[in-house]
């Protein structure tokens, strides 16, 4: 399964990228904003820590307008992936940036149906929201369960399956038990995922054992 990181700050993606789990990086406008930011330098500083594809989102709702912020975007480098909406100009606009050659990741999906149009038009990721759904009182995983399944059953659909708005590490097991190709993960879900109570505590016994030997390996 591949990581990507949910996030526009530069530093925690750097020293992500520097422990081996930075596979590629989302961002949206409010990321951006977040950030405080200029869009274009950020995504460009990003797209020089990972060589992995890196989302960069449009905020044209019109066919013309995606289209020209979409390949504005995309000439910031290689690995720029546009993000359009699942609107039906989001739609048309992924066609077309799709036929181009371009990484398109399709966002703001809530339905299998909606994942469905997305692969058809040449999506490169479509991104379900589970948490979203779930503050909803709507089961997330469920959706995720139902593209993975609808896609397999098509296999000349080639879109991956990028599981977003992912809000703690049971989303994550569960994605990866239904072999979503990729997850989106806050950093902070990404440190959750390191810890447990259980590796603290024996590390903590064996190092007061090894103190009590008087030793040291070098
Ligand atoms: C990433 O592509 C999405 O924009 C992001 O995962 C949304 O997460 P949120 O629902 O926590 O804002």
């Amino acid at each position: 399964m591949k990581f990507f990181v949910d996030t526009a700050e530069v530093s925690e993606i750097r020293a992500l990228a520097e422990a081996g789990l930075v596979d590629g990086v989302t961002t949206n406008p409010s990321l951006i904003a977040k950030s405080g930011r200029k869009m274009a330098e950020v995504i460009a500083e990003i797209c020089g820590i990972t060589p992995g594809p890196v989302s960069a989102e449009v905020t044209a709702t019109d066919v013309e307008g995606m289209l020209a912020e979409g390949r504005y975007l995309r000439e910031i480098a290689p690995n720029v992936a546009v993000k359009v909406p699942l609107t039906e100009a989001g739609l048309r606009t992924c066609r077309a940036l799709s036929a181009e050659g371009t990484l398109v990741n399709v966002t703001l999906c809530f339905s299998p149906a909606q994942a469905l149009l997305a692969a058809k038009a040449g999506a490169t990721f479509i991104s379900p929201f589970v948490g979203r759904l779930d503050d909803i009182a709507t089961d997330g995983m469920q959706l995720i369960a139902d593209i993975v399944k609808i896609y397999r059953n098509y296999p000349h659909l080639k879109t991956e399956v990028l599981v977003a708005s992912i809000r703690h590490p049971i989303h994550l097991i569960e994605a990866a038990k239904l072999g979503a190709e990729v997850a989106t993960l806050p950093p902070a879900v990404i440190r959750q995922l390191l810890k447990h109570p259980l590796t603290d505590k024996g590390l903590d016994a064996f190092l007061a054992d090894w103190r009590k030997t008087g030793q040291s390996i070098l």
